[in-house]
């Protein structure tokens, strides 16, 4: 707004709250453009838009990040589609996580600095060159981790570590089965089940190439469900004894195949619904051989349970910077190609984890 249209409005009667301070804002901070490039959901069901948005003061315990990275995620495309279990009121920018550096902090801020390097979970706000987060919401990448994998360990990496070590309690030498296991979350799992926990991990997908890259990632044996008995296959794979941890983020006849695979004592972990049907659990399995059913809501930790989702971020940041977890990245978008990047997932064509290079 010009300087006119400034006293043009001033002369009108008071000015509302975020217009006042947006005026205030207007004065340039070293590195903070008065306006940055958004990926915007204004309808549902729709391609996203890329647009200019003006930027807004942050507030005491606020940071302003400049975004290198951001992961897309299954989650995102869901949301945009209006089939995701949180409905953000429209407009709104997609991303659940980003990697980038710390361009401003409020002054209350005491975690980070500016010029840090960072990772941060923020709903719905990611998919953007600029996004302003709680310090609470802030980790800081160590040496070592590039901005690239950084970006790719938040949701895929905590949901892996949270599902095999917080929620199935996965032991040494216990056989864990993932399903959709060449995807983002898919390979984490493996990653984190085979090189931390020191699982047997048999990996289930949907082709041959998504099979052998599963087992190139760590997996002992592979199933690929389109063709053939998934409980067949994994009765002759474990010599009739069953497989001690399911994450499934497939849901339908794949999960239920899974959950008549489990061994006594078995643990299944509900993650996602990727193929679409939500299975009804039939509770006479679990009865039978004394199996456990339960889930994981990755994002929802931060509300319930902030330690645990923290311990989680922690855990993924040290195991990466220590060499025992490598990310594995199947795709780069620029921000303007997000169209793109998400027909590719939902398409099933991506393996591993696709981000966006916002740079
Ligand atoms: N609960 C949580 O906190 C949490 C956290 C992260 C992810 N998730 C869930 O985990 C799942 C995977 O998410 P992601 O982000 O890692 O995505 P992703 O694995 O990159 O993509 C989804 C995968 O699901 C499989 N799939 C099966 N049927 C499909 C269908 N009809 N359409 C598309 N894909 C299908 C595909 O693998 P195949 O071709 O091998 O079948 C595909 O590669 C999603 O359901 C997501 O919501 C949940």
């Amino acid at each position: 707004m010009a300087a006119s249209g400034l006293s043009r409005c001033l002369s009108r009667g008071p000015i509302p709250t975020p217009i006042l301070s947006w005026l205030l804002y207007r004065k340039d901070k070293p590195g903070c453009s008065r306006y940055y490039r958004a990926a915007i959901c204004r309808k549902l069901k729709v391609p996203l838009a890329i647009e200019e948005v003006p930027t807004r003061p942050i507030q005491p315990d606020e940071v302003r990040v400049d975004v290198h990275f951001c992961g897309v995620n299954f989650a995102d495309i869901l949301t945009c589609q209006g089939q995701y279990q949180e409905s953000p009121s429209l407009p709104f920018t997609p991303g659940l996580e980003l990697a980038g550096q710390v361009l401003e902090i409020g002054t209350n801020v005491s975690t980070v600095k500016e010029g840090d390097r960072v990772i941060s979970v923020n709903n719905f706000s990611t998919m953007a060159e600029q996004c302003i987060v709680d310090q609470k919401k802030l980790w800081k990448i160590p040496d070592g981790i590039s901005y690239q994998e950084a970006a790719a360990l938040p949701v895929c990496y905590g949901t892996a570590i949270l599902a095999l070590e917080q929620r199935a309690w996965t032991q040494p030498g216990e056989t864990v089965l993932v399903t959709a296991a060449a995807g983002a979350t898919g390979l984490a799992l493996i990653d984190v089940a085979s090189n931390i926990l020191q699982a047997k991990v048999i990996a289930a997908a949907g082709s041959d190439e998504k099979c052998k890259l599963a087992l190139q990632r760590g997996a002992k044996a592979a199933v690929n469900y389109s063709q053939g008995n998934l409980k067949e296959e994994l009765k002759k794979l474990t010599g009739g004894q069953g497989i001690n941890v399911v994450i499934d983020a497939v849901g339908g006849d794949v999960c239920l195949a899974a959950l008549c695979s489990l061994a006594w004592e078995g643990r299944m972990v509900v993650i996602g619904f990727a193929g679409g049907a939500i299975l009804s659990i039939p509770s006479n399995l679990l009865l039978l051989k004394n199996v456990s059913a339960m889930g994981v809501y990755w994002t929802r930790y931060q509300k319930e349970n902030f330690s645990v989702f923290s311990r989680c971020m922690t855990s993924a940041l040290r195991y990466c910077q220590e060499g025992s977890i490598r990310p594995y990245i199947g795709g780069v978008f620029k921000l303007e190609e997000i169209n793109d990047a998400f027909e590719h997932v939902t398409q099933r064509k991506t393996t591993g984890k696709v981000i966006l290079s916002v740079k």
